[in-house]
C-alpha cells in the first residue's frame, strides 16, 4: 500500500493538514529524486506499520521477563522476537535490540568494555571514522584517549601494519574497525589477531555493512568481534535504530550498558520494527536484494571512474563508493550542489588525503526501488554530465523523474 493512501494519512490530513501537508511533501521527495546517500533506504510498508502502531505507547523498562513497568507482556513477546530473530541472522549468542541508534550502541559497548581515559584505536575520522570513533565534538574523544590507524595513500586500503604498530606502541584497551565510507571488505581475522596480540577487545561497528552480512554479501564480523554493533536502517532497512551482538559471557555487561547505564525506556514500536526488518532480511528475496546492492554499487564506481572521476580504492566491495569529482574540475561541495539541483541527493565526505571533500554515494535505496544494473549505468553518465555542465539541470531532473516514475519506492 503507498504510504499517502495508508488510513493513519487519511487521518493525519483531516486532523492536522499542516503536518500531512510536510509528510506527503517529503513522500514526493523521496520518491522523484534519487537517494544516493549511502546510509539511507526504503523501509517497508510493513516496518511502517509496526513503527506507527500502538506499541509506541507502552513503557518498558528493563528486558522482557524484567521490567521496571507492568503491563509488559505483550511488548516482551515482540522484543524476544526481535532478540530472537537478530541472534539466528546474525550467529551470535547474544543481541541486544534496544539501542535508540547507531551512536547509542558503539556508546553501549564503550560503556560494557572501557573506562573513561581508556586508550581506543580506530580508524581516523579522516579516513572513514565516524563521530563515534574519537571526534573531539562527541562524547568518544571527550572521554576516551582516541588514537587514529588510517589508510594507504596509493591504494586507499586499510593500512593493516599501521594498525599493529599503533598497537603495539599504544597498548590500546580496545580496536574498532568499521567506517562510514570504506568500500572495501573489511579483514576481521586480521583485526581480531592484532587486537589479541596486544590483549585489546575488538568492537566491530558494522553500522553500514550489517545489512550485507544479512544477505550474505559481506564477512560477519560476530565471530571476531567481542561486540558488534550496529544500525538497523541503511542497507538493513528496518527502522531508524541500534544493536548489539555479542558471546554469551558479555551478555549481562551489555545489556547494563544499554539500560540503565545509557538509555531508559525502550521504544517497543522501533523495537517491533526491527523485528520485522529482521523477518524479512532472512527471506531469499533480502539476499538476492543484497548482492544485488553490491553489483549495482560496482557497476556505478566502474561507471563513475570510466567518466573520469578518481574512485577511492578503484571500486567498491559494498554497497557505498567514495569518488573525487576534482578531475571534472569540480570540487565535492559545488558537485553536491550541482546534483542535488539535478535531482541527485548524496552526501561529501573527507577524502583520505588533502583537504578537499569528495562524494559519498550508496545503492542501497535505488535497488530497493528494482533499478539494476542498466540504470546504474545511466545514473553514471547523467552524474558526470551534469557535472562537466554538458547536461542542464532541467534535462536532468526531467531524466531523473522518468527513472524514478518507473521504480516508484511505494508502488500501489
Ligand atoms: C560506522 C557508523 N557508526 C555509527 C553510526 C551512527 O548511527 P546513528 O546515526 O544512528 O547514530 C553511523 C551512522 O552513519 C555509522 O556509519
Amino acid at each position: 500500500m503507498p504510504v499517502a493512501t495508508m488510513p493513519e494519512a487519511d487521518v493525519l490530513s483531516r486532523q492536522d493538514p499542516e503536518l500531512a501537508g510536510i509528510l506527503l511533501g517529503e513522500l514526493d521527495r523521496q520518491s522523484t529524486t534519487l537517494q544516493l546517500i549511502a546510509a539511507e533506504n526504503f523501509t517497508s510498508p510493513a516496518v511502517l506499520a509496526a513503527l506507527g502502531s500502538p506499541l509506541t505507547n507502552k513503557y518498558a523498562e528493563g528486558y522482557p521477563g524484567a521490567r521496571h513497568h507492568g503491563g509488559c507482556e505483550i511488548v516482551d513477546v515482540a522484543e524476544r522476537l526481535a532478540v530472537d530473530r537478530a541472534k539466528a541472522l546474525f550467529g551470535a549468542d547474544h543481541a541486544n535490540v534496544q539501542s535508540h541508534s547507531g551512536s547509542s550502541a558503539v556508546l553501549a559497548a564503550y560503556a560494557a568494555l572501557l573506562r573513561p581515559g581508556d586508550t581506543v584505536l580506530a580508524m581516523g575520522l579522516p579516513f572513514g571514522g565516524h563521530l563515534t570513533h574519537g571526534s573531539p565534538a562527541n562524547f568518544s574523544g571527550r572521554w576516551f584517549d582516541f588514537v587514529g590507524y588510517g589508510v594507504e595513500a596509493e591504494s586507499g586500503l586499510i593500512d593493516y601494519e599501521q594498525v599493529r604498530t599503533l598497537a603495539r606502541a599504544r597498548r590500546p584497551k580496545a580496536v574498532v574497525c568499521g567506517s562510514i565510507s570504506y568500500p572495501r571488505h573489511i579483514d576481521h581475522a586480521l583485526f581480531r589477531e592484532i587486537a589479541d596480540e596486544v590483549g585489546a577487545y575488538l568492537i566491530a561497528d558494522a553500522a553500514h555493512t550489517v545489512g550485507l552480512v544479512a544477505g550474505g554479501a559481506a564477512p560477519n564480523p560476530v565471530p571476531y568481534a567481542d561486540i558488534v554493533c550496529a544500525t538497523t536502517h541503511k542497507v538493513l532497512r528496518g527502522p531508524r535504530g541500534g544493536m548489539l551482538l555479542c558471546g554469551g559471557e558479555l551478555a549481562e555487561r551489555v545489556d547494563r550498558a544499554v539500560f540503565p547505564f545509557t538509555q531508559g525506556g525502550a521504544q517497543m514500536n522501533t523495537i517491533a520494527a526491527k523485528a520485522v526488518a529482521f523477518g524479512e532480511a532472512a527471506t531469499p528475496a533480502f539476499t538476492a536484494y543484497a548482492h544485488q546492492v553490491t553489483a549495482n554499487a560496482r557497476v556505478l564506481a566502474a561507471g563513475l571512474e570510466a567518466e573520469g572521476l578518481a574512485v577511492t580504492t578503484g571500486g567498491t566491495d559494498t554497497h557505498l563508493l567514495v569518488a573525487d569529482p576534482a578531475p571534472l574540475g569540480v570540487e565535492g561541495r559545488t558537485a553536491r550542489g550541482r546534483l542535488a539541483a539535478a535531482g541527485m541527493v548524496l552526501d561529501t565526505c573527507a577524502l583520505p588525503h588533502g583537504d578537499i571533500r569528495g562524494l559519498r554515494l550508496g545503492t542501497a535505496a535505488l535497488t530497493t526501488q528494482g533499478m539494476g544494473e542498466p540504470e546504474m549505468a545511466r545514473v553514471a553518465a547523467l552524474f558526470a554530465g551534469v557535472l562537466r555542465g554538458e547536461v542542464d539541470g532541467r534535462t536532468a531532473r526531467e531524466e531523473v523523474r522518468e527513472l524514478t516514475g518507473r521504480f516508484p519506492p511505494y508502488p500501489d
